[in-house]
């Protein structure tokens, strides 16, 4: 299975959504591309240049911006994104080890999708929850304290 590239109708329609609820203005384009990213899975080109359009932005400016967050991104992602924390207290916490487990489960390297298209690999600064820490986000789940060994259980619940 490839990833598919979202078609039109639906990116337009994530696109004009996202403006209507936050208002066409600049000082809300985080939220809109975080919106329009959740919803397609990521920000296509014509996603920008609708956005460009109704924003008054350049997309060379949009593009910036998309490429600069992490949790953003230009590119088809999977079905499910696998956001790993590589701040310090998680790596002290054990980190390492976790994000090995993650790597050899999955069996990609950061940033790179499964063939099958169901997970994306990519790396985070802190989440916040350093106290239980080594943690992972899959999609919008939080998962803390994290052993080595629960990984492929953790994983095997994702469909
Ligand atoms: S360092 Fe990992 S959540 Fe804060």
């Amino acid at each position: 299975m490839t990833i598919e590239p979202k078609d039109s109708k639906v990116v337009l329609e994530a696109v004009q959504s996202a403006v209507k609820r936050y208002g066409a203005s600049q000082d809300e384009l985080i939220p809109i591309l975080n919106d329009v990213n959740r919803e397609v899975g990521y920000l296509p080109g014509e996603a920008l240049d609708e956005l460009s359009r109704l924003l008054k932005v350049p997309k060379s400016q949009l593009f910036s911006v998309a490429s600069f967050y992490r949790m953003l991104s230009t590119k088809p992602r999977g079905k499910h994104v696998l956001q790993f924390c590589e701040s310090a207290p998680c790596h002290v916490a054990g980190g390492r080890e976790v994000w090995l487990a993650v790597k050899e489960a999955l069996n990609i390297e950061e940033n790179e999708t499964t063939p099958d298209g169901k997970w994306t690999l990519i790396t985070t600064s802190c989440l916040g929850v350093c106290g239980v820490g080594p943690v992972m986000m899959i999609d919008d789940d939080v998962i803390g304290n994290v052993d080595p060994k629960q990984v492929p259980a953790i994983l095997a619940k994702y469909q």
